[in-house]
């Protein structure tokens, strides 16, 4: 490190935080002059954050490791608290930068304000005003925001909503969100390397499914879920959702990535059985890489999830999504018409679903391509307000 570099810590520990830290980290490291970019994962997540270190070339420089199967939030806010203290005792950053809403951004951005290190947000502003909804995501966003001198909002929604919590608009920055540029990064290298798009292919193969199904006109509904307050009742009245719509449209393949999260797969198990594979046009599978998702959200016919990042994603790509849940911090897209709420609802997933499969009408007001969320230059401008604010 010379003298005239600024130290800048990127905090993260799962997967979406990953998927949306990695273009601002390249960003940083191309200006190695000016700053000396450290990576520290808490390892919230490890096989899922592992996956996107891999897909992007990243390595930590620090790795909390910090991950127990069946964690609650108490053991993630505890470990990631400590094991902090140390690292930022170090390191001794001059800025330190989470992303978001999970327990890893707030216990980070806590254990830097101990040691009065300024801390920036990323994905800054997002907010449901429910803190249950999603839970625990809302009150960790706006801790973290409470906490943070910087705030990179990623549209003109989320700044208004940092101006209506009294923060000072001097410190709030509109950038777009960096999942666009993520997604960005790897279209663009699916669309540029056509040996990648057959190497895909081949991957979901071995994953367990075949995209050449989709060669006669065959629709795909993709699914993912993983939120917390969906546990319980909620995951079981998807599962029995999905069921019946895979027993109803026999001629659509359904596809679920599940989340390594034992609450997300034991109600899958409870309604499924032990042996997943017994429908034709269901197909469970482990969790993808990111350019496999991606090539396969391209692939897609709709996309049914809980999921906050695939919220931004799909609706860039056409495809209409519907949100497994009763609120949302993300309303860009919904008053777009791309995206609508259904809950966990049993009835509403299946005639939502039904309808979009079924209308033709209804499925092409959802399905134009809508970009609220970036036009795939928000780490560029992060990083240059950063070299501003620091003085560079
Ligand atoms: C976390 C975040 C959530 C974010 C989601 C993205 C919190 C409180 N939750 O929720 O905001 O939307 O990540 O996916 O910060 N597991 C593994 N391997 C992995 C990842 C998870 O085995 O790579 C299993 C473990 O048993 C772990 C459990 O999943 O204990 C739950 O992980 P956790 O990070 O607590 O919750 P998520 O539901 O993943
Ligand atoms: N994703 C992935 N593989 C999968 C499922 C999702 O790479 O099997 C990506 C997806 O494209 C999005 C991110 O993971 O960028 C979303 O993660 P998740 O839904 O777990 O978290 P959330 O965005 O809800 O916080």
């Amino acid at each position: 490190m010379t003298r005239q570099q600024k130290t800048v810590m990127l905090v993260f520990g799962t997967r979406p935080e990953a998927i949306k830290m990695a273009p601002l980290i390249k960003e940083f490291q191309k200006k190695s002059d000016i700053f000396n970019t450290l990576v520290c994962v808490t390892a919230q997540h490890r096989q899922l954050l592992d996956q996107v270190m891999d897909v992007f070339h990243l390595t930590a420089d620090y790795d909390l490791d910090i991950m127990q199967q069946g964690q609650d939030l108490y053991d993630i806010t505890s470990r990631v608290l400590l094991s902090m203290r140390d690292v930022l005792r170090q390191a001794r950053p001059d800025l330190v930068l989470v992303h978001g809403d999970t327990t890893t951004s707030t216990a980070a951005a806590l254990a830097a304000f101990y040691q009065q290190i300024p801390v920036g947000h990323i994905e800054a502003g997002l907010r449901t005003g429910n803190i249950y909804s999603p839970w625990p995501e809302e009150m960790n966003r706006q801790i973290t925001g409470r906490i943070a001198s910087y705030h990179f909002a990623p549209t003109e929604t989320s700044r208004e909503n940092l101006l209506k919590e009294n923060v000072h608009p001097s410190n709030i920055y509109v950038t777009g969100n960096t999942v666009i540029d993520a997604l960005h990064l790897v279209v663009n290298e699916l669309k540029c390397d056509k040996r990648l798009a057959d190497r895909e292919r081949q991957t979901l193969i071995g994953c367990g499914y075949d995209v050449s199904r989709l060669n006669e006109g065959k629709k795909l509904v993709l699914i993912t879920g993983h939120r917390r307050e969906n546990f319980g009742d909620g995951f079981h009245n998807i599962c029995k959702a999905i069921k019946m719509l895979v027993l109803r449209h026999p001629n659509v393949d359904f596809i679920y990535p599940m989340h390594l999260n034992p609450n997300v797969r034991n109600p899958i198990h409870q309604v499924f059985g032990e042996n997943l594979n017994d429908y034709q046009n269901l197909f469970f599978i482990e969790p993808l890489e990111y350019l496999s998702f991606v090539y396969l959200m391209e692939k897609s016919f709709l996309v049914l999830t809980d999921s906050g990042g695939v919220q931004e994603e799909a609706p860039s790509l056409g495809k209409p999504v519907l949100v497994m849940r009763d609120t949302t911090e993300r309303p860009e897209a919904v008053l777009a018409g791309t995206v609508k709420l259904v809950g966990a609802n049993y009835q509403k997933i299946v005639d939502e679903v039904s309808q979009l499969i079924l209308d033709d009408h209804s499925y092409s007001l959802m399905s134009k391509a809508n970009n609220p969320y970036g036009d795939g230059q928000a780490s560029k401008r992060i990083v240059e307000i950063i070299r501003n604010i620091l003085g560079q």
